[in-house]
């Protein structure tokens, strides 16, 4: 390995690191016979694994996936699941983030699972949000932001996203999402996502609320006032980050 790959390894191993100590911090807020979300993303797939430790010594507890690549994951740590159609309710959501900013709202869906996961986040109690300290920000926006759409008149829904985003203040090049095979990338859902590149998201709370009632807006990755608590580890430790 040349001395730069070394150090984006150790990097990388590192930052892996700092997410499972999130994690970890996470599962002292489980109880026995907790209703769990389990969320998607490199970070939320530690606490399934930590989660499916602790069901191995014999926790009860059952959990709805927010992926189907969380599924597969809870399935093979051995955390029985169920569905939100067979319950209503969640005590606790844990999932991870792309970014976090001081009022604990998120910019989520950088691996495409944005709308199972704010379906999940909202019928629970409370969500927990577990992340690495990168994604600490003093405003949303660097990341780009997910809207997932219709495939149906795409082009007239991009048309009154950019009116949502100028209504807001806020503006940018919007993508279509494409996956590792140069393809239009597929949510869960059968839906595609356009990421928009905000830059700095002003009035994070009125462009969810404009983007929302779009007709062939699906969903979007923008999660206000839905995260109680923000876990994150750094090297220096780890925060705790409680919703003002
Ligand atoms: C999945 O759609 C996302 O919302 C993830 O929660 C988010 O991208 C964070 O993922 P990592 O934990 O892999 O950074």
């Amino acid at each position: 390995m040349t001395g730069e790959r070394l150090l984006g390894h150790r990097l990388h191993v590192n930052m892996d690191e700092l997410k499972r100590q999130a994690a970890a911090r996470a599962l002292e807020h489980v109880r026995d016979g907790m209703k769990l979300g389990l969320g998607t993303g490199s970070t939320a797939k530690h606490f399934v694994e930590l989660l499916g430790e602790r069901v191995r010594a014999g926790l009860n507890v059952v959990g709805v996936p927010t992926s189907e690549a969380t599924r597969i994951d809870a399935i093979r740590c051995g955390i029985p699941l169920t569905t939100l159609d067979d319950i209503d309710r969640l005590d606790l959501t844990v999932d991870g983030a792309d970014e976090i900013d001081p009022a604990l709202n998120l910019i989520k869906g950088g691996g495409g699972a944005l709308l199972r996961e704010k379906i999940v986040a909202a019928a629970s109690d409370r969500m927990i949000v577990i992340a690495d300290d990168s994604k600490w920000v003093a405003d949303l926006g660097r990341f780009p932001l997910p809207v997932e759409v219709i495939p149906f008149g795409l082009a007239a829904t991009q048309h009154a996203i950019g009116k949502a985003f100028a209504e807001s203040g806020n503006s940018g090049q919007m993508v279509v999402r494409t996956g590792k095979d140069g393809h239009v990338f597929v949510t869960d859902g059968g839906h595609w996502i356009v990421d928009a590149h905000l830059g700095r998201i002003a009035d994070a709370p009125r462009l969810a609320g404009l983007l929302a009632v779009i007709p062939g807006v699906v969903d979007h990755g923008l999660f206000i006032g839905l995260a109680g608590m923000a876990i994150l580890a750094g090297s220096q430790g780890i925060r705790v980050v409680e919703r003002p």
